[in-house]
């Protein structure tokens, strides 16, 4: 791989023991994909945060690199850790995981990462532009900064992601290079009415679908209507994300690499095409949805972490009435969100109904050895379908915001 003068300096241990050994992961990192050069980046978004995700021996390799000099070397933001900092109690956690998370956190703090600890930094502090390299991790936040705003970023693995921020900078490999963006498999929308796609559930449902077929190729979305938000997209990429490993989609009309089919393609032909049709998507959602009709023990809102936006929803949609007793209702949230709801009486009012703010964390990366006790999760996130069964037990029924709301308020479904 070729080096310049600074990297070659990084790399022989010039600037310290620890921005050596970031340097050389990433080189080897480089190395392994077929990286010719490494590229300069301006901003990073690390996803190796929550104790649950890299454990003592993560712990101790962030520790090393503090202890021997590094600082991260560009404006570098955070994914959720382990716990709600401030009101971890609240998550009903052992004071002995709680001081696993602190530790963590310490030592991120001590690096120089901005303390985020948020899934979506692209809608409050790192907002990436079009064409920008950069170096994110996280899997829905990769697909929205890849596909939403035109950033290039691969997904990377969680510590190499710290060691490019402490390099600040990336192996020029995959979604950088312009060739590797074209997409690649066709999903072509028939026979929507326009009663589809206003919640964020036939987003999810979507994205999952999508993600399952397409897996690691990049797919191409032709027919979402005009009104498609951009908190829709996040829902969509955080499923597909998760439902395959999709780290790019092009939403034709939506996305800024994709205004006609031609584009998303890059005039290319040939390509594999999938009608989604309302059937596929109600085959998908029910297949989602595992738990039985009945009690309901959490609602759950905020995967990614809401937007102010999507607070307000729940607002107007909850429309005074209060939570069943009985029933956890949660939104997980950034602590720019929590904040702005706090300063407003959003947060005040909301909670005197029942429902319980989360912040810098979220269930799917706190204690996942705990047993939260749930045996139905109601949801509109895809990512919280695929995800809470296997790592914060229970079974899910995946619906509409406004269906969770009425299930929060009865206590069933
Ligand atoms: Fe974010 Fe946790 Fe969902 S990190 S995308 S809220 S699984």
């Amino acid at each position: 791989m070729h080096l310049t003068d600074e990297e070659k300096d990084m790399l022989s241990g010039k600037r310290g023991e620890g921005v050596r050994k970031a340097m050389e992961v990433v080189v080897k990192f480089g190395e392994l994909y077929g990286a010719n050069r490494l590229l300069k980046v301006k901003n990073a978004h690390i996803d190796a945060a929550a104790y649950t995700t890299i454990y003592d021996a993560g712990t101790e390799f962030v520790e090393f690199l503090v202890q021997n000099g590094a600082k991260v070397a560009v404006p570098t933001t955070i994914n959720p850790g382990s716990r709600d900092i401030e009101h971890w109690r609240v998550m009903d956690l052992s004071p002995e995981f709680a001081a696993k998370s602190d530790r963590l956190e310490k030592a991120y703090m001590a690096l120089g990462v901005s303390p985020t600890w948020t899934c979506a930094p692209y809608q409050c502090t790192s907002i990436p532009t079009f064409g920008e390299h950069i170096s994110w991790s996280e899997s829905n936040a990769v697909n929205y900064v890849n596909s939403v705003l035109g950033a290039r970023t691969n997904r990377l693995p969680d510590l190499v992601d710290v060691c490019c921020a402490v390099v600040g900078r990336v192996p020029e490999y995959g979604l950088h290079l312009t060739e590797n963006r074209a997409g690649q498999i066709l999903f072509d929308l028939q026979g929507f009415g326009p009663e589809w796609f206003h919640d964020y559930v036939d987003y999810a449902v979507l994205g999952y679908l999508v993600g399952e077929i397409a897996i690691q190729r990049v797919p191409v979305i032709n027919g979402l209507p005009e009104s498609t938000t951009k908190d829709q997209l996040k829902t969509f990429s955080a499923a597909a994300a998760s439902g395959g490993s999709t780290a790019l989609f092009h939403a034709v009309g939506h996305t800024p690499e994709a205004r006609t089919i031609e584009e998303a393609f890059q005039s290319k032909t040939g390509y594999e095409r999938i009608t989604v049709t309302p059937e596929k998507m109600n085959e998908v959602k029910n297949r989602l949805t595992t738990a039985a009709h009945g009690k309901v023990d959490m609602v759950m809102l905020g995967c990614p972490h809401s937007s102010y936006a999507e607070v307000l929803e729940v607002r107007d949609l909850l429309a005074g009435r209060k939570v069943a007793k009985g029933t956890k209702f949660w939104i997980q949230t950034s602590r720019t969100v929590y904040e702005l709801a706090s300063r407003s009486d959003l947060r005040k009012n909301l909670e005197a109904q029942g429902v319980t703010f989360i912040k810098d964390t979220c269930i799917m990366v706190s204690d996942t050895e705990k047993d939260w006790g749930f045996k139905a999760v109601v949801t509109n996130s895809g990512k919280v379908a695929q995800y809470v069964p296997s790592l914060a037990g229970g079974m899910v029924a995946l619906m509409s915001t406004a269906e969770c709301i009425e299930a929060a308020v009865k206590g069933e479904w």
